[in-house]
């Protein structure tokens, strides 16, 4: 299918690249691309100029969820070069999000191409100061004009961009989170394992009292035992237990997240075991009583690798480690934006030149 192409005649003025906030400032443009069963499926995919959309009350996504997003990012090297880091995964991950939502399989040849044409069209909005990127936001949506419940027959499919600055306003320093206790954010055979919008909505309002506690995010256990540890906030968790790396395993309730298996490729490569399994609150609190958690992160293609300074549970302040960046987390953080912004070579073929 070829991406028909129209371009702004009206284009907006860039922020300032200093002052970047997360998700604010839209490009000039976006993809749109259309289902409908009885024209044969995904059909007209098109780049236009970045701009409201008209749907109607009925519409479908607004009254049962129906949708899934992607996030990832373009990244401006020091030579004014712009790439993408492992699109097709997200390409992919789309689609297995699609598939639990009933939602019908995009054509990955056609994002992956839209994803591309689209940051080449918005080029000059991928921004050069250190830091900074390109964030995009592929998404998908049931767009039937029907309020009973079945499987829609029409879809939309859109992307949009913004440069972005750093997710958190701590920057790469140490972030402070509360391990949940009462809301659970998915349970196996839920949709934990996919970017539905509905995990997010889910979790606002555990973070909204973390933040208004003065925490960052929020620690998810599981949604059955309350035991386990999942994931943090918008980003998955690792630990460096007594010399060893553990993260939760990918089990259906953990989002499958790229920056978490980038990171999990990379230490094996430098030699460091890295165990994928279920990792219970009892054994992190007894990590931390006997000094032997040595550092806590997150992963997340917003978050990049975040170092976790405290984390509280049941009422309760802990320190990790030293309350500073830990040399894994230091090193994660240090290897894989050198790759990103093409400041070292890329040993593991994960960058997709753009322009
Ligand atoms: C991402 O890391 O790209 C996400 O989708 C998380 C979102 C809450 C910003």
């Amino acid at each position: 299918m070829e991406i028909k192409i129209t371009r702004t005649t009206t284009p907006k003025q860039k922020p300032d690249e200093n002052n970047l906030p997360f998700g604010t400032y839209m490009t000039d443009h976006m993809f749109v691309m259309h289902y409908d069963t009885d024209q044969g499926g995904w059909h007209d995919p098109e780049i236009v100029p970045y701009g409201p959309i008209s749907l109607l009350p009925a519409c479908s996504v607004f009254h049962y969820a129906q949708e899934c997003f992607e996030g990832m990012k373009a990244y401006r090297t020091a030579e004014g070069k712009v790439q993408l880091f492992r699109p097709m995964e997200n390409v992919r991950r789309m689609n297995t999000s699609c598939e639990r939502l009933c939602i019908p399989q995009l054509p990955e040849d056609v994002m992956y191409n839209a994803i591309k044409t689209l940051v080449e069209v918005d080029q000059d909005w991928v921004p050069h100061l250190p830091g900074t990127s390109l964030y995009i936001r592929p998404f998908v949506f049931g767009t039937e004009n029907y309020v009973g419940l079945r499987i829609p027959d029409h879809y939309l499919c859109m992307i949009i961009c913004c440069p972005v600055g750093n997710y958190y306003k701590e920057g790469i320093n140490p972030v402070k989170i509360i391990i949940e206790e009462r809301d659970v954010r998915a349970v196996r055979g839920g949709t934990g394992y996919t970017k539905a919008g509905a995990n997010y909505a889910i979790s606002m309002r555990a973070e909204n009292n973390a933040e208004k506690s003065g925490y960052t995010q929020v620690l998810w256990l599981d949604g059955v035992h309350r035991k386990y540890i999942e994931e943090v906030g918008s980003m998955n968790v690792m630990f460096k237990i007594n010399g060893k790396v553990v993260t939760p395993e990918l089990a259906g309730s953990v989002l499958p997240g790229i920056t978490r298996k980038s990171c999990i490729e990379m230490m094996h490569s430098w030699g460091l075991e890295v165990e994928e399994r279920l990792i219970s609150i009892d054994e992190l609190m007894e990590a931390i009583h006997n000094g032997t958690l040595e550092e806590a992160w997150g992963t997340g293609t917003a978050a990049v690798v975040s170092p976790i300074g405290v984390l509280n549970y049941e009422g309760k302040e802990y320190t990790v480690g030293n309350g500073g960046i830990g040399e894994v987390t230091q090193k994660l953080y240090d290897e894989l934006t050198a790759i990103q912004w093409g400041k070292r070579p890329d040993p593991f073929g994960w960058v997709d030149p753009v322009c």
